[in-house]
């Protein structure tokens, strides 16, 4: 049984489909170090590149299954000028026109779960009538990686979706709390501590190295656990800098461009005269000094922009430390959560780990690139989950396809 798979990322989706007993015989991605790491991992079926560049006619039409994580940026509700009208921010319309040029018989979609709440749930309900106007049966639902045995409260939406008349099944819970009274088949969650408690005292290093038996790749960590940053003493307000910068500009004569060549930036400067980005646009203190020179302006905002104080980081999650005896919150693309030790972040390979990747399977690019591939992926267990089901759903179609031709040439 073969798959397609778009937006496939260092292949997470892709290995649980693998592992499910499906082959994956076409996958793409323009994200050059997951491609890399897809590659090395799992095959040069990898197609690195824009999908919406890439024409139907480009991928092979002999699949059974079509997935696709696709991105949800476009939707982004903090963002009120894109509207749901506007199609260039809709990258499930992909996913919508493979299925509508190759016509798999089942197909995955995967998102976040502000999926659901996006547009107050407008989003969701006009991607499902757009996968069903194409003839399939489609259902979604809410997945938490921890019950299917995954030590990650990951949540994620899961969209199905079949052309066979079969209805959509979802996995059933396999682990839960320990006091699960009701179910007694219910195993207790995974902890973090039962799968990446062997590397608690090991120390990060760039190489893989040997630890017992088993050779251990990626285990490398950011090490910013700090709570306080330097930042800026004075609240300033940006506007008023902005009008201030943009009058002693105009008096020197300075254009923004030889203003962004004098200090090799390419865009940054035209930001500090623009009111219009409310953030990362004042000058940091020592472009504020070489600023004052080429402009000659007086000091009237000097303290406010270039004294500076240490200040406690606020961004909860950035400050996040993993649970150690529960399943870990979600793995994040951004900022590793921080080791219970508190001397470093989560090691690549521990958030591999928590993520179900195999022990194995080597991430490429640099430490962020490697953090970012993981957090965007789909547990590996979850994806075999998944796929496990639409496997025995195809088996079963087949069985029963077989069963009515032979019927037929009885009679
Ligand atoms: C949520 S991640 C998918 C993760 C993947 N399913 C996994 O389990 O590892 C979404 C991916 O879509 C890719 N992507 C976004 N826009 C794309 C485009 N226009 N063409 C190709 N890939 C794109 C991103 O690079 C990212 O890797």
């Amino acid at each position: 049984m073969k798959v397609a798979s778009l937006f496939s990322g260092c292949g997470g989706l892709d290995l649980g489909f693998i592992q499910a007993g499906f082959d994956v015989i076409w996958a793409n991605d323009f994200f050059k170090e997951a491609v890399e790491t897809y590659k090395n991992n799992i095959g040069d079926h990898i197609v690195y590149g824009d999908i919406t560049k890439i024409p139907s006619s480009d991928i092979p039409d002999d699949f059974d299954v079509l997935l696709g994580g696709f991105p949800c940026q476009g939707f982004s509700v903090a963002n009120t000028k894109r509207n749901m009208e506007d199609e260039r921010n809709f990258l499930y319309k992909e996913l919508l026109r493979l299925i509508d040029d190759k016509r798999p018989k089942f197909f995955v979609g995967e998102n976040v779960k502000g999926l659901l709440s996006m547009q107050k749930g407008k989003v969701i309900e006009m991607i499902v009538n757009d996968f069903k106007s194409l003839g399939y049966t489609v259902d979604y639902k809410l997945l938490k990686a921890s019950d299917y045995g995954v030590p990650q409260h990951r949540e994620r939406v899961v969209i199905i979706g079949n052309r066979l008349g079969l209805n959509n099944l979802f996995p059933e819970k396999t682990h839960g709390e320990f006091n699960d009274l009701f179910n007694y088949n219910i195993k207790p969650y995974v902890t973090v501590k039962e799968t990446c408690g062997h590397l608690e005292k090991v120390r990060t290093r760039d190489k893989s190295f040997k630890l017992g038996s088993e050779v251990i790749h990626n285990h490398i960590a950011r090490t910013n656990v700090a709570d306080t940053f330097w930042g800026r003493k004075s609240k300033i307000d940006q506007h008023e800098i902005c009008d201030y910068l943009k009058y002693w500009r105009k008096l020197s004569g300075w254009s923004t461009k030889r203003i962004d060549e004098h200090f090799g930036y390419a865009h940054t400067a035209g930001h500090w005269f623009r009111k219009d980005n409310n953030s990362g646009s004042i000058p940091n203190p020592s472009d504020w000094w070489e600023l004052k020179k080429l402009l000659g302006f007086d000091d009237k905002f000097d303290l406010a922009v270039t004294e500076l104080e240490l200040k406690p980081i606020s961004f909860e999650q950035s400050l996040r430390i993993n649970n150690w005896e529960r399943p870990s919150d979600t793995i994040t693309a951004t900022g590793p959560e921080i080791h219970p030790n508190k001397e470093r972040r989560m090691s690549v390979r521990e958030c591999a780990i928590i993520q179900t990747f195999p022990n194995d399977f080597i991430f490429k690019g640099s430490l962020g690139n490697m953090y970012k591939q993981i957090g965007n992926a789909v547990p590996v267990l979850l994806g075999k989950k998944i796929g496990d089901i639409i496997y025995h759903q195809l088996k079963y179609e087949s069985e029963i396809i077989k069963i009515k031709k032979t019927k037929k040439e009885l009679i």
